[in-house]
Protein backbone atom coordinates (compact mmCIF):
# COMPACT_ATOMS: atom_id res chain seq x y z
CA UNK A 1 0.00 0.00 0.00
CA UNK A 2 1.52 2.88 -1.21
CA UNK A 3 -0.62 6.17 -0.18
CA UNK A 4 -2.46 6.56 -3.16
CA UNK A 5 -6.10 7.27 -2.25
CA UNK A 6 -7.48 10.08 -0.89
CA UNK A 7 -7.94 9.78 2.70
CA UNK A 8 -9.05 12.56 5.07
CA UNK A 9 -8.83 11.92 9.02
CA UNK A 10 -10.12 14.39 11.65
CA UNK A 11 -7.26 16.04 11.52
CA UNK A 12 -4.73 15.31 9.41
CA UNK A 13 -4.78 16.21 5.39
CA UNK A 14 -2.84 13.89 3.24
CA UNK A 15 -1.45 16.07 0.80
CA UNK A 16 1.48 14.39 -1.47
CA UNK A 17 4.95 15.79 -2.84
CA UNK A 18 6.41 12.95 -5.00
CA UNK A 19 10.12 13.38 -4.71
CA UNK A 20 12.59 11.38 -6.74
CA UNK A 21 14.40 9.65 -4.23
CA UNK A 22 15.60 5.86 -4.47
CA UNK A 23 12.39 4.87 -2.78
CA UNK A 24 9.89 4.83 -5.32
CA UNK A 25 7.52 7.64 -3.37
CA UNK A 26 8.24 9.71 -0.58
CA UNK A 27 4.96 11.02 1.09
CA UNK A 28 4.41 14.46 2.86
CA UNK A 29 1.98 14.13 5.46
CA UNK A 30 1.24 17.47 6.49
CA UNK A 31 -1.23 18.23 9.67
CA UNK A 32 -3.88 20.97 9.49
CA UNK A 33 -5.62 22.69 11.96
CA UNK A 34 -5.83 25.22 14.67
CA UNK A 35 -1.88 25.40 16.79
CA UNK A 36 -2.02 23.97 19.66
CA UNK A 37 -2.46 26.02 23.22
CA UNK A 38 1.14 27.02 24.10
CA UNK A 39 1.50 28.07 28.14
CA UNK A 40 4.65 28.79 29.66
CA UNK A 41 6.45 26.77 27.21
CA UNK A 42 4.23 23.67 27.62
CA UNK A 43 2.22 22.35 24.63
CA UNK A 44 -1.50 20.97 25.06
CA UNK A 45 -1.92 18.42 22.80
CA UNK A 46 -5.67 17.36 21.39
CA UNK A 47 -6.35 15.37 18.85
CA UNK A 48 -7.59 18.60 16.56
CA UNK A 49 -4.76 20.81 17.11
CA UNK A 50 -1.75 21.03 15.21
CA UNK A 51 1.89 20.63 17.11
CA UNK A 52 3.77 23.47 14.59
CA UNK A 53 7.32 21.64 15.22
CA UNK A 54 5.84 17.97 14.35
CA UNK A 55 3.42 19.58 11.36
CA UNK A 56 5.38 17.73 8.53
CA UNK A 57 6.00 14.22 8.39
CA UNK A 58 7.85 12.66 5.43
CA UNK A 59 7.48 9.28 5.05
CA UNK A 60 10.48 7.95 3.56
CA UNK A 61 9.76 3.74 3.51
CA UNK A 62 7.25 1.12 3.54
CA UNK A 63 6.83 -2.31 3.09
CA UNK A 64 5.87 -5.77 3.53
CA UNK A 65 8.32 -7.27 6.36
CA UNK A 66 8.34 -10.76 7.39
CA UNK A 67 10.35 -10.87 10.49
CA UNK A 68 9.80 -10.66 13.81
CA UNK A 69 6.15 -11.25 12.36
CA UNK A 70 4.43 -10.22 9.14
CA UNK A 71 3.79 -6.81 9.18
CA UNK A 72 3.68 -3.80 7.24
CA UNK A 73 6.01 -0.79 8.17
CA UNK A 74 6.24 2.67 7.59
CA UNK A 75 9.19 4.92 8.87
CA UNK A 76 9.70 8.53 8.04
CA UNK A 77 11.01 11.77 10.22
CA UNK A 78 9.39 15.14 10.92
CA UNK A 79 10.65 18.00 8.94
CA UNK A 80 13.40 20.44 10.08
CA UNK A 81 14.02 17.84 12.90
CA UNK A 82 16.22 14.93 14.14
CA UNK A 83 13.29 13.05 15.15
CA UNK A 84 12.23 9.62 12.67
CA UNK A 85 9.48 6.94 13.57
CA UNK A 86 8.41 3.53 12.26
CA UNK A 87 5.64 1.99 12.85
CA UNK A 88 4.27 -1.30 12.70
CA UNK A 89 1.10 -3.05 11.73
CA UNK A 90 0.62 -6.46 12.11
CA UNK A 91 -1.19 -8.20 9.05
CA UNK A 92 -3.01 -10.32 11.34
CA UNK A 93 -4.91 -9.98 14.64
CA UNK A 94 -5.26 -6.34 14.80
CA UNK A 95 -8.27 -5.46 17.10
CA UNK A 96 -7.82 -1.69 16.56
CA UNK A 97 -5.65 -0.45 19.33
CA UNK A 98 -1.68 0.56 19.21
CA UNK A 99 1.24 0.24 21.90
CA UNK A 100 4.11 3.18 21.91
CA UNK A 101 7.13 2.30 24.23
CA UNK A 102 8.86 6.01 25.08
CA UNK A 103 12.31 6.56 26.00
CA UNK A 104 14.75 9.72 25.97
CA UNK A 105 17.43 8.17 24.20
CA UNK A 106 15.77 5.39 22.07
CA UNK A 107 15.98 4.93 18.14
CA UNK A 108 13.15 4.64 16.04
CA UNK A 109 13.88 1.07 15.32
CA UNK A 110 11.55 -0.73 17.69
CA UNK A 111 12.48 -4.11 19.90
CA UNK A 112 11.25 -7.32 18.26
CA UNK A 113 10.00 -8.73 21.39
CA UNK A 114 7.78 -4.75 21.64
CA UNK A 115 6.77 -6.01 18.14
CA UNK A 116 4.92 -9.37 18.74
CA UNK A 117 4.04 -7.96 22.03
CA UNK A 118 1.99 -5.51 20.56
CA UNK A 119 0.43 -7.95 17.74
CA UNK A 120 -0.16 -10.68 20.59
CA UNK A 121 -1.94 -7.91 21.93
CA UNK A 122 -3.99 -6.58 19.20
CA UNK A 123 -1.69 -4.05 18.47
CA UNK A 124 0.81 -2.00 15.94
CA UNK A 125 4.01 -0.42 17.75
CA UNK A 126 5.02 3.02 17.50
CA UNK A 127 8.18 3.87 17.65
CA UNK A 128 9.11 7.12 18.28
CA UNK A 129 13.30 8.33 18.09
CA UNK A 130 13.28 10.39 21.83
CA UNK A 131 14.43 13.85 22.49
CA UNK A 132 11.09 15.10 20.90
CA UNK A 133 9.70 14.54 24.70
CA UNK A 134 6.25 13.69 24.16
CA UNK A 135 5.00 16.10 21.49
CA UNK A 136 6.68 14.07 18.84
CA UNK A 137 5.16 10.62 20.21
CA UNK A 138 1.98 12.68 20.24
CA UNK A 139 2.30 13.79 16.61
CA UNK A 140 2.99 10.20 15.89
CA UNK A 141 0.12 8.68 17.70
CA UNK A 142 -2.09 11.00 15.22
CA UNK A 143 -0.31 10.05 12.11
CA UNK A 144 -0.51 6.42 12.95
CA UNK A 145 -4.03 6.46 13.32
CA UNK A 146 -4.67 7.70 9.34
CA UNK A 147 -2.42 5.09 8.53
CA UNK A 148 -3.79 2.12 10.30
CA UNK A 149 -7.27 3.59 9.04
CA UNK A 150 -6.05 3.47 5.70
CA UNK A 151 -4.03 0.15 6.10
CA UNK A 152 -6.75 -1.92 7.65
CA UNK A 153 -9.52 -0.47 5.75
CA UNK A 154 -11.46 0.69 8.34
CA UNK A 155 -12.20 4.00 8.71
CA UNK A 156 -15.38 3.61 11.25
CA UNK A 157 -14.17 2.35 14.30
CA UNK A 158 -11.67 4.05 17.14
CA UNK A 159 -8.19 3.59 17.48
CA UNK A 160 -7.64 2.97 21.41
CA UNK A 161 -3.74 4.11 21.86
CA UNK A 162 -1.31 3.43 25.10
CA UNK A 163 1.77 4.69 25.89
CA UNK A 164 4.50 3.13 28.35
CA UNK A 165 7.96 3.75 29.44
CA UNK A 166 10.65 3.69 32.08
CA UNK A 167 13.08 5.58 34.11
CA UNK A 168 13.84 8.53 31.63
CA UNK A 169 10.68 7.01 29.72
CA UNK A 170 8.04 7.73 32.66
CA UNK A 171 9.06 11.30 32.37
CA UNK A 172 7.88 11.16 28.79
CA UNK A 173 5.07 9.10 30.06
CA UNK A 174 3.80 11.79 32.62
CA UNK A 175 4.44 14.82 30.56
CA UNK A 176 2.40 12.37 28.10
CA UNK A 177 -0.56 11.84 30.66
CA UNK A 178 -0.72 15.65 31.54
CA UNK A 179 -0.37 17.49 28.93
CA UNK A 180 -2.26 15.85 26.10
CA UNK A 181 -5.92 15.17 25.80
CA UNK A 182 -7.29 11.91 23.28
CA UNK A 183 -4.00 11.05 21.97
CA UNK A 184 -3.48 7.78 24.36
CA UNK A 185 -6.53 6.42 26.23
CA UNK A 186 -4.01 4.39 28.57
CA UNK A 187 -0.41 4.95 30.09
CA UNK A 188 1.91 2.56 32.24
CA UNK A 189 4.70 4.58 33.71
CA UNK A 190 7.62 2.06 35.09
CA UNK A 191 10.31 2.51 37.82
CA UNK A 192 9.23 6.18 37.79
CA UNK A 193 11.70 9.24 37.68
CA UNK A 194 10.52 12.61 39.35
CA UNK A 195 11.59 15.74 40.08
CA UNK A 196 14.28 15.31 42.15
CA UNK A 197 15.37 11.98 41.26
CA UNK A 198 18.72 13.17 38.65
CA UNK A 199 20.80 14.47 40.39
CA UNK A 200 19.96 13.55 43.55
CA UNK A 201 19.37 9.78 43.73
CA UNK A 202 23.08 9.56 42.28
CA UNK A 203 24.28 11.52 44.90
CA UNK A 204 22.42 9.34 47.94
CA UNK A 205 24.34 6.34 46.28
CA UNK A 206 27.44 8.02 45.84
CA UNK A 207 27.85 9.05 49.82
CA UNK A 208 26.57 5.55 49.93
CA UNK A 209 29.24 4.27 48.36
CA UNK A 210 31.68 6.40 49.76
CA UNK A 211 31.38 6.06 53.48
CA UNK A 212 30.15 2.49 53.54
CA UNK A 213 32.48 0.82 51.32
CA UNK A 214 34.27 -0.28 53.92
CA UNK A 215 31.43 -1.81 56.20
CA UNK A 216 29.64 -3.06 52.83
CA UNK A 217 30.42 -6.45 54.04
CA UNK A 218 28.26 -6.18 57.26
CA UNK A 219 25.63 -4.22 55.81
CA UNK A 220 25.23 -7.09 53.35
CA UNK A 221 25.18 -9.66 55.99
CA UNK A 222 22.87 -8.21 57.68
CA UNK A 223 20.48 -7.76 54.98
CA UNK A 224 21.20 -11.09 52.82
CA UNK A 225 18.15 -13.70 54.06
CA UNK A 226 19.10 -15.23 57.67
CA UNK A 227 20.49 -11.80 58.74
CA UNK A 228 18.23 -9.48 61.02
CA UNK A 229 17.83 -6.70 58.53
CA UNK A 230 19.22 -4.58 61.32
CA UNK A 231 22.90 -3.41 59.95
CA UNK A 232 22.94 0.13 61.94
CA UNK A 233 23.82 -1.26 65.01
CA UNK A 234 27.04 -3.13 63.60
CA UNK A 235 28.05 0.17 61.92
CA UNK A 236 30.15 3.17 63.94
CA UNK A 237 28.32 5.95 64.03
CA UNK A 238 29.40 8.14 61.17
CA UNK A 239 28.21 4.78 58.96
CA UNK A 240 25.45 4.68 60.66
CA UNK A 241 24.43 8.39 59.95
CA UNK A 242 24.67 8.03 56.29
CA UNK A 243 23.29 4.92 56.06
CA UNK A 244 20.15 6.57 57.65
CA UNK A 245 20.34 9.87 55.69
CA UNK A 246 20.36 7.74 52.45
CA UNK A 247 17.91 5.04 52.94
CA UNK A 248 15.51 7.47 54.80
CA UNK A 249 15.86 9.66 51.89
CA UNK A 250 14.79 6.39 49.67
CA UNK A 251 17.09 3.77 48.85
CA UNK A 252 15.17 0.93 49.83
CA UNK A 253 17.39 -0.71 52.87
CA UNK A 254 17.06 -4.36 51.20
CA UNK A 255 18.63 -2.67 47.88
CA UNK A 256 21.68 -2.68 49.95
CA UNK A 257 22.26 -6.34 49.33
CA UNK A 258 23.14 -5.21 45.20
CA UNK A 259 26.57 -2.97 46.94
CA UNK A 260 27.68 -3.44 44.07
CA UNK A 261 24.73 -2.37 42.18
CA UNK A 262 24.33 0.60 44.13
CA UNK A 263 27.63 2.08 44.55
CA UNK A 264 30.09 0.14 42.59
CA UNK A 265 30.44 -0.65 39.21
CA UNK A 266 27.83 -3.78 38.39
CA UNK A 267 25.73 -0.85 37.33
CA UNK A 268 28.77 1.08 35.37
CA UNK A 269 27.42 3.51 38.32
CA UNK A 270 30.86 4.83 39.25
CA UNK A 271 31.67 5.90 35.69
CA UNK A 272 28.02 7.21 35.59
CA UNK A 273 28.68 9.61 38.33
CA UNK A 274 31.72 11.10 36.88
CA UNK A 275 31.39 11.43 33.49
CA UNK A 276 27.51 12.48 33.83
CA UNK A 277 26.55 13.85 37.04
CA UNK A 278 29.13 15.71 38.29
CA UNK A 279 29.46 17.80 34.90
CA UNK A 280 25.76 18.21 35.41
CA UNK A 281 26.38 19.58 38.67
CA UNK A 282 28.77 21.88 37.53
CA UNK A 283 27.84 23.30 34.55
CA UNK A 284 24.45 24.27 36.82
CA UNK A 285 25.83 25.10 40.10
CA UNK A 286 29.46 26.25 39.29
CA UNK A 287 30.23 27.75 42.61
CA UNK A 288 28.66 24.82 44.34
CA UNK A 289 32.52 22.86 45.06
CA UNK A 290 34.43 25.77 46.33
CA UNK A 291 31.50 26.36 48.90
CA UNK A 292 31.39 23.18 49.76
CA UNK A 293 35.01 23.49 50.89
CA UNK A 294 35.05 26.81 52.25
CA UNK A 295 31.51 27.77 53.71
CA UNK A 296 29.46 27.28 56.40
CA UNK A 297 26.49 24.61 56.15
CA UNK A 298 28.53 21.95 54.00
CA UNK A 299 29.90 19.47 54.74
CA UNK A 300 33.36 20.54 53.98
CA UNK A 301 33.64 22.36 56.56
CA UNK A 302 31.63 20.68 59.19
CA UNK A 303 32.82 20.21 62.95
CA UNK A 304 31.63 16.39 62.68
CA UNK A 305 32.44 13.25 62.26
CA UNK A 306 31.47 12.87 59.00
CA UNK A 307 32.93 16.56 58.08
CA UNK A 308 36.44 14.89 59.42
CA UNK A 309 36.05 11.69 56.96
CA UNK A 310 35.55 14.07 53.98
CA UNK A 311 38.34 16.07 54.90
CA UNK A 312 40.25 12.95 55.09
CA UNK A 313 39.14 11.59 52.14
CA UNK A 314 40.35 14.69 50.14
CA UNK A 315 43.15 13.98 47.56
CA UNK A 316 44.99 16.66 46.48
CA UNK A 317 48.55 17.32 45.21
CA UNK A 318 50.31 18.86 41.91
CA UNK A 319 52.32 17.23 39.39
CA UNK A 320 53.44 17.57 36.06
CA UNK A 321 53.23 15.44 32.35
CA UNK A 322 56.20 13.78 31.63
CA UNK A 323 55.09 11.35 29.08
CA UNK A 324 51.85 11.16 27.00
CA UNK A 325 50.25 8.53 24.78
CA UNK A 326 48.02 9.27 21.74
CA UNK A 327 46.09 6.96 19.30
CA UNK A 328 45.17 8.27 16.55
CA UNK A 329 44.78 12.15 17.30
CA UNK A 330 43.22 11.34 20.53
CA UNK A 331 45.05 11.94 23.95
CA UNK A 332 44.78 8.37 25.80
CA UNK A 333 47.11 8.32 28.82
CA UNK A 334 49.67 10.62 30.31
CA UNK A 335 52.90 9.58 32.42
CA UNK A 336 52.44 11.67 35.57
CA UNK A 337 56.19 12.75 36.82
CA UNK A 338 55.02 11.40 40.45
CA UNK A 339 52.27 10.10 42.18
CA UNK A 340 50.90 11.32 46.19
CA UNK A 341 50.85 8.44 48.54
CA UNK A 342 47.72 6.21 47.34
CA UNK A 343 45.10 7.67 45.53
CA UNK A 344 41.84 7.51 45.63
CA UNK A 345 40.12 3.94 42.88
CA UNK A 346 38.15 6.60 41.47
CA UNK A 347 36.81 10.35 41.56
CA UNK A 348 40.19 11.94 40.18
CA UNK A 349 40.36 15.57 38.37
CA UNK A 350 42.99 16.98 36.38
CA UNK A 351 43.61 20.70 36.04
CA UNK A 352 45.56 21.89 33.57
CA UNK A 353 47.43 24.76 35.06
CA UNK A 354 48.59 27.10 32.50
CA UNK A 355 50.85 30.79 33.28
CA UNK A 356 49.81 34.37 32.56
CA UNK A 357 52.12 36.51 33.54
CA UNK A 358 53.47 35.27 37.19
CA UNK A 359 49.83 33.77 38.23
CA UNK A 360 48.48 30.08 37.40
CA UNK A 361 45.09 30.11 36.11
CA UNK A 362 43.19 27.14 34.94
CA UNK A 363 42.56 26.27 31.61
CA UNK A 364 40.24 23.61 32.21
CA UNK A 365 39.80 19.81 33.52
CA UNK A 366 39.72 15.90 32.45
CA UNK A 367 38.71 12.95 34.33
CA UNK A 368 41.11 9.74 34.21
CA UNK A 369 42.09 7.04 36.27
CA UNK A 370 45.32 7.24 37.83
CA UNK A 371 47.61 3.88 39.04
CA UNK A 372 50.17 4.80 41.26
CA UNK A 373 52.34 1.90 40.14
CA UNK A 374 53.11 2.88 36.36
CA UNK A 375 51.93 6.64 37.11
CA UNK A 376 49.53 6.16 34.31
CA UNK A 377 46.40 7.96 33.98
CA UNK A 378 44.23 6.89 31.64
CA UNK A 379 41.71 9.74 30.30
CA UNK A 380 38.16 8.63 30.47
CA UNK A 381 36.23 8.83 27.58
CA UNK A 382 34.44 11.70 25.69
CA UNK A 383 36.35 14.22 27.12
CA UNK A 384 36.83 17.89 25.40
CA UNK A 385 39.48 17.71 22.71
CA UNK A 386 40.23 20.83 22.48
CA UNK A 387 41.03 20.81 25.86
CA UNK A 388 43.30 17.42 25.62
CA UNK A 389 45.63 19.22 22.88
CA UNK A 390 46.67 21.33 25.86
CA UNK A 391 48.35 18.25 27.29
CA UNK A 392 51.96 17.85 26.69
CA UNK A 393 55.52 17.12 28.05
CA UNK A 394 55.90 19.48 31.21
CA UNK A 395 52.09 20.34 31.43
CA UNK A 396 51.28 21.12 35.23
CA UNK A 397 48.12 19.35 36.85
CA UNK A 398 46.46 20.10 39.62
CA UNK A 399 44.76 16.61 40.46
CA UNK A 400 42.44 16.49 43.30
CA UNK A 401 39.01 14.33 44.10
CA UNK A 402 36.79 17.72 45.41
CA UNK A 403 34.25 17.79 43.29
CA UNK A 404 33.83 14.09 43.43
CA UNK A 405 33.33 14.73 47.09
CA UNK A 406 31.21 17.51 47.67
CA UNK A 407 28.87 15.85 44.55
CA UNK A 408 28.09 13.11 47.00
CA UNK A 409 26.32 15.32 49.77
CA UNK A 410 24.14 17.71 46.77
CA UNK A 411 20.94 15.72 47.71
CA UNK A 412 21.17 17.92 51.41
CA UNK A 413 21.11 21.53 49.22
CA UNK A 414 18.49 20.30 47.04
CA UNK A 415 15.23 20.18 49.34
CA UNK A 416 12.25 20.02 46.45
CA UNK A 417 9.80 22.89 47.12
CA UNK A 418 6.94 21.22 46.25
CA UNK A 419 4.30 19.73 48.52
CA UNK A 420 4.64 15.89 49.37
CA UNK A 421 8.21 15.25 49.25
CA UNK A 422 8.02 14.39 53.36
CA UNK A 423 11.02 12.16 53.05
CA UNK A 424 13.35 15.22 52.79
CA UNK A 425 11.69 16.38 56.31
CA UNK A 426 14.74 14.45 56.98
CA UNK A 427 16.87 17.30 55.86
CA UNK A 428 14.73 19.74 57.83
CA UNK A 429 14.87 21.14 61.03
CA UNK A 430 12.25 20.26 64.09
CA UNK A 431 10.98 23.90 63.11
CA UNK A 432 10.52 23.10 59.29
CA UNK A 433 13.81 24.80 58.19
CA UNK A 434 16.18 23.28 56.20
CA UNK A 435 19.32 21.84 57.97
CA UNK A 436 21.42 22.79 55.32
CA UNK A 437 22.51 25.68 53.26
CA UNK A 438 20.13 25.33 49.87
CA UNK A 439 21.20 26.41 46.42
CA UNK A 440 19.81 29.17 44.12
CA UNK A 441 18.04 26.54 41.70
CA UNK A 442 16.97 22.53 41.93
CA UNK A 443 18.32 21.13 39.30
CA UNK A 444 15.84 17.76 39.60
CA UNK A 445 13.31 20.54 38.69
CA UNK A 446 14.58 21.28 35.30
CA UNK A 447 15.76 17.82 34.48
CA UNK A 448 12.66 16.33 34.19
CA UNK A 449 11.04 19.22 32.69
CA UNK A 450 13.24 18.90 30.13
CA UNK A 451 13.16 15.14 29.46
CA UNK A 452 9.55 14.75 29.80
CA UNK A 453 9.33 17.51 26.86
CA UNK A 454 7.43 20.25 29.56
CA UNK A 455 5.82 18.07 32.00
CA UNK A 456 5.17 19.75 35.19
CA UNK A 457 4.42 16.76 37.10
CA UNK A 458 0.93 17.81 38.89
CA UNK A 459 -0.39 15.05 39.01
CA UNK A 460 -3.63 16.24 36.62
CA UNK A 461 -3.41 13.56 34.20
CA UNK A 462 -5.87 13.11 31.74
CA UNK A 463 -6.42 9.30 30.95
CA UNK A 464 -5.80 6.28 32.90
CA UNK A 465 -2.40 5.32 34.18
CA UNK A 466 -1.19 2.47 36.21
CA UNK A 467 2.71 3.09 37.75
CA UNK A 468 4.70 0.58 38.34
CA UNK A 469 7.92 0.63 40.78
CA UNK A 470 9.99 -2.29 42.07
CA UNK A 471 11.08 -2.13 45.53
CA UNK A 472 14.37 -2.90 45.03
CA UNK A 473 14.88 -0.28 42.64
CA UNK A 474 17.84 2.32 44.26
CA UNK A 475 17.65 4.31 40.56
CA UNK A 476 14.15 5.08 40.75
CA UNK A 477 13.51 5.12 44.66
CA UNK A 478 10.00 3.43 45.24
CA UNK A 479 9.04 6.25 47.70
CA UNK A 480 9.21 9.09 44.97
CA UNK A 481 6.18 6.94 43.05
CA UNK A 482 3.99 7.45 46.37
CA UNK A 483 5.28 11.28 46.22
CA UNK A 484 3.70 11.40 42.64
CA UNK A 485 0.20 9.18 43.91
CA UNK A 486 -0.15 12.02 46.13
CA UNK A 487 -0.11 14.18 43.84
CA UNK A 488 -2.47 12.79 41.40
CA UNK A 489 -4.78 11.83 44.32
CA UNK A 490 -4.65 15.83 45.23
CA UNK A 491 -5.62 17.00 41.12
CA UNK A 492 -8.23 14.79 40.97
CA UNK A 493 -9.66 14.14 44.01
CA UNK A 494 -13.35 11.51 43.55
CA UNK A 495 -11.40 10.64 40.02
CA UNK A 496 -8.76 9.48 41.75
CA UNK A 497 -9.79 5.36 42.32
CA UNK A 498 -11.14 5.19 38.70
CA UNK A 499 -8.03 6.83 36.84
CA UNK A 500 -4.96 5.58 38.73
CA UNK A 501 -3.30 2.94 40.28
CA UNK A 502 0.50 2.20 41.71
CA UNK A 503 1.92 -1.44 42.00
CA UNK A 504 4.80 -2.07 43.75
CA UNK A 505 6.95 -5.34 42.77
CA UNK A 506 8.35 -6.87 45.26
CA UNK A 507 12.17 -8.71 44.96
CA UNK A 508 12.74 -6.36 41.28
CA UNK A 509 14.86 -3.52 40.71
CA UNK A 510 15.08 -0.83 38.25
CA UNK A 511 16.54 -2.50 35.29
CA UNK A 512 14.19 -3.73 32.12
CA UNK A 513 16.93 -5.94 30.80
CA UNK A 514 16.77 -9.34 31.55
CA UNK A 515 18.34 -10.16 35.04
CA UNK A 516 22.26 -11.02 34.92
CA UNK A 517 22.99 -14.56 36.06
CA UNK A 518 24.71 -13.71 38.64
CA UNK A 519 21.75 -11.77 40.10
CA UNK A 520 18.79 -14.19 39.54
CA UNK A 521 18.92 -15.67 43.21
CA UNK A 522 17.98 -12.02 44.32
CA UNK A 523 16.19 -10.30 41.48
CA UNK A 524 13.20 -10.75 39.29
CA UNK A 525 12.21 -9.48 35.86
CA UNK A 526 9.55 -7.33 36.29
CA UNK A 527 8.89 -7.71 31.78
CA UNK A 528 5.64 -9.83 32.32
CA UNK A 529 3.87 -7.77 35.18
CA UNK A 530 3.96 -4.73 32.83
CA UNK A 531 2.65 -6.14 30.02
CA UNK A 532 -0.24 -7.87 31.73
CA UNK A 533 -1.04 -4.39 32.75
CA UNK A 534 -0.71 -2.74 29.44
CA UNK A 535 -2.96 -5.84 28.02
CA UNK A 536 -5.34 -5.40 30.85
CA UNK A 537 -5.26 -1.66 30.59
CA UNK A 538 -6.51 -1.90 26.92
CA UNK A 539 -9.39 -4.95 27.59
CA UNK A 540 -12.20 -4.68 28.71
CA UNK A 541 -10.66 -5.79 32.50
CA UNK A 542 -9.90 -2.37 32.56
CA UNK A 543 -12.42 -1.20 34.47
CA UNK A 544 -12.83 -3.73 36.58
CA UNK A 545 -8.82 -3.94 37.40
CA UNK A 546 -9.63 0.11 38.86
CA UNK A 547 -11.71 -1.09 40.78
CA UNK A 548 -9.41 -2.58 42.65
CA UNK A 549 -7.73 -0.51 44.50
CA UNK A 550 -3.90 -1.39 45.61
CA UNK A 551 -3.40 -1.67 49.18
CA UNK A 552 0.54 -1.39 50.68
CA UNK A 553 2.06 0.57 53.02
CA UNK A 554 5.28 1.72 52.80
CA UNK A 555 7.82 1.39 55.27
C1 LIG B 1 -13.56 -2.18 11.92
O1 LIG B 1 -14.86 -1.65 11.66
C2 LIG B 1 -15.96 -2.39 12.13
C3 LIG B 1 -17.19 -1.58 11.90
O2 LIG B 1 -17.30 -1.25 10.56
C4 LIG B 1 -15.81 -2.79 13.55
O3 LIG B 1 -16.83 -3.66 13.94
C5 LIG B 1 -14.46 -3.42 13.81
O4 LIG B 1 -14.31 -3.76 15.14
C6 LIG B 1 -13.42 -2.45 13.36
N1 LIG B 1 -12.10 -2.70 13.88
C7 LIG B 1 -11.22 -3.63 13.51
C8 LIG B 1 -9.94 -3.65 14.25
O5 LIG B 1 -11.41 -4.40 12.63
C1 LIG C 1 18.59 1.27 17.94
O1 LIG C 1 18.77 0.98 19.29
C2 LIG C 1 18.95 -0.40 19.58
C3 LIG C 1 18.97 -0.56 21.09
O2 LIG C 1 19.82 0.34 21.67
C4 LIG C 1 20.23 -0.90 18.92
O3 LIG C 1 20.40 -2.26 19.19
C5 LIG C 1 20.11 -0.67 17.43
O4 LIG C 1 21.31 -1.04 16.82
C6 LIG C 1 19.80 0.78 17.12
N1 LIG C 1 19.49 0.89 15.71
C7 LIG C 1 20.00 1.83 14.95
C8 LIG C 1 19.56 1.81 13.53
O5 LIG C 1 20.78 2.65 15.37
C1 LIG D 1 -7.49 -3.28 2.42
O1 LIG D 1 -8.18 -3.25 1.20
C2 LIG D 1 -7.33 -3.38 0.06
C3 LIG D 1 -8.17 -3.14 -1.19
O2 LIG D 1 -9.41 -3.75 -1.06
C4 LIG D 1 -6.66 -4.75 0.09
O3 LIG D 1 -5.80 -4.88 -1.01
C5 LIG D 1 -5.87 -4.87 1.38
O4 LIG D 1 -5.32 -6.16 1.49
C6 LIG D 1 -6.74 -4.59 2.60
N1 LIG D 1 -5.90 -4.55 3.75
C7 LIG D 1 -6.00 -5.36 4.79
C8 LIG D 1 -5.02 -5.21 5.90
O5 LIG D 1 -6.88 -6.20 4.84
C1 LIG E 1 34.96 -2.68 38.20
O1 LIG E 1 36.15 -1.94 38.11
C2 LIG E 1 37.30 -2.65 38.48
C3 LIG E 1 38.46 -1.72 38.49
O2 LIG E 1 38.35 -0.77 37.45
C4 LIG E 1 37.50 -3.83 37.54
O3 LIG E 1 38.59 -4.58 37.95
C5 LIG E 1 36.25 -4.68 37.59
O4 LIG E 1 36.37 -5.73 36.63
C6 LIG E 1 35.02 -3.88 37.27
N1 LIG E 1 33.85 -4.68 37.44
C7 LIG E 1 32.87 -4.69 36.54
C8 LIG E 1 31.69 -5.56 36.86
O5 LIG E 1 32.91 -4.05 35.52
C1 LIG F 1 36.36 22.49 25.38
O1 LIG F 1 37.39 23.25 25.92
C2 LIG F 1 37.61 24.48 25.24
C3 LIG F 1 38.87 25.10 25.80
O2 LIG F 1 38.74 25.24 27.19
C4 LIG F 1 36.39 25.35 25.42
O3 LIG F 1 36.56 26.58 24.75
C5 LIG F 1 35.19 24.63 24.85
O4 LIG F 1 34.01 25.37 25.13
C6 LIG F 1 35.06 23.26 25.47
N1 LIG F 1 34.02 22.52 24.78
C7 LIG F 1 33.03 21.92 25.42
C8 LIG F 1 32.07 21.16 24.56
O5 LIG F 1 32.90 21.96 26.62
C1 LIG G 1 4.63 24.03 37.34
O1 LIG G 1 3.74 23.99 38.43
C2 LIG G 1 4.01 24.95 39.42
C3 LIG G 1 3.02 24.70 40.54
O2 LIG G 1 3.00 23.36 40.88
C4 LIG G 1 3.84 26.34 38.84
O3 LIG G 1 4.19 27.27 39.80
C5 LIG G 1 4.77 26.49 37.64
O4 LIG G 1 4.53 27.70 36.99
C6 LIG G 1 4.52 25.38 36.65
N1 LIG G 1 5.49 25.48 35.59
C7 LIG G 1 5.16 25.38 34.32
C8 LIG G 1 6.27 25.53 33.35
O5 LIG G 1 4.02 25.18 33.97
C1 LIG H 1 -6.77 19.65 35.70
O1 LIG H 1 -6.93 19.78 34.32
C2 LIG H 1 -8.25 20.08 33.92
C3 LIG H 1 -8.26 20.07 32.43
O2 LIG H 1 -8.07 18.78 32.05
C4 LIG H 1 -8.64 21.43 34.47
O3 LIG H 1 -9.98 21.71 34.10
C5 LIG H 1 -8.53 21.39 35.98
O4 LIG H 1 -8.76 22.65 36.50
C6 LIG H 1 -7.14 20.94 36.39
N1 LIG H 1 -7.12 20.71 37.82
C7 LIG H 1 -6.18 21.19 38.60
C8 LIG H 1 -6.27 20.82 40.05
O5 LIG H 1 -5.28 21.89 38.17
C1 LIG I 1 -10.30 5.20 46.78
O1 LIG I 1 -10.38 3.85 47.22
C2 LIG I 1 -9.86 3.64 48.51
C3 LIG I 1 -9.87 2.16 48.81
O2 LIG I 1 -11.06 1.57 48.38
C4 LIG I 1 -10.67 4.45 49.52
O3 LIG I 1 -10.12 4.29 50.80
C5 LIG I 1 -10.61 5.92 49.13
O4 LIG I 1 -11.43 6.68 49.98
C6 LIG I 1 -11.05 6.12 47.70
N1 LIG I 1 -10.78 7.50 47.33
C7 LIG I 1 -11.69 8.25 46.73
C8 LIG I 1 -11.26 9.64 46.44
O5 LIG I 1 -12.79 7.85 46.42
Amino acid sequence: MKFSTKYLSVCFCIAYAAAGTTNAITTTLLAKGPECDIKDGVVTITPECVDTTYKTAIITDEGDEDVPIPHYRVSGYFDETNIDFTIYLPKNGWQGRFFQKVYPLQNSTAEDHDIVFGADSGGYTNQVAGGGGYRADAAVAKISRTIAREYYNNTTSDIYGYIYGGSGGSLVTIGAVENTFGIWQGAVALVQAVPVSNPNNFCLRAMAGLVLEDHKDTIIDSIRPGGNMNPFSRLDAVSREVLTEVTELGIPLTAFEDFAGIAGNRTNFLRTFRVLVLPTIESFDPTYVNDFWTKTGYLGTENSGLGDFYRRMLYEYDTVVQDTHIEGRNLVSVVLENVKSTPPAHGLQFTIQSHVGSSTISAGKFTAQLDSDTRMAVIDPGQNSTLLALVSKGTKLHVDNRAWLAGTAYHRHQIPKRPGFDSYDYLRNADAQPRYPQRGLLIGETVSFGASGGGNFTGNITTKLVVMDSLNDFDAFPLHADWYKGRVANALSERFNETYRLYYTESADHFAEPVPYDQLSRIISYHGAYEQHLRDLASSKSQQMLQIAAEYSLL
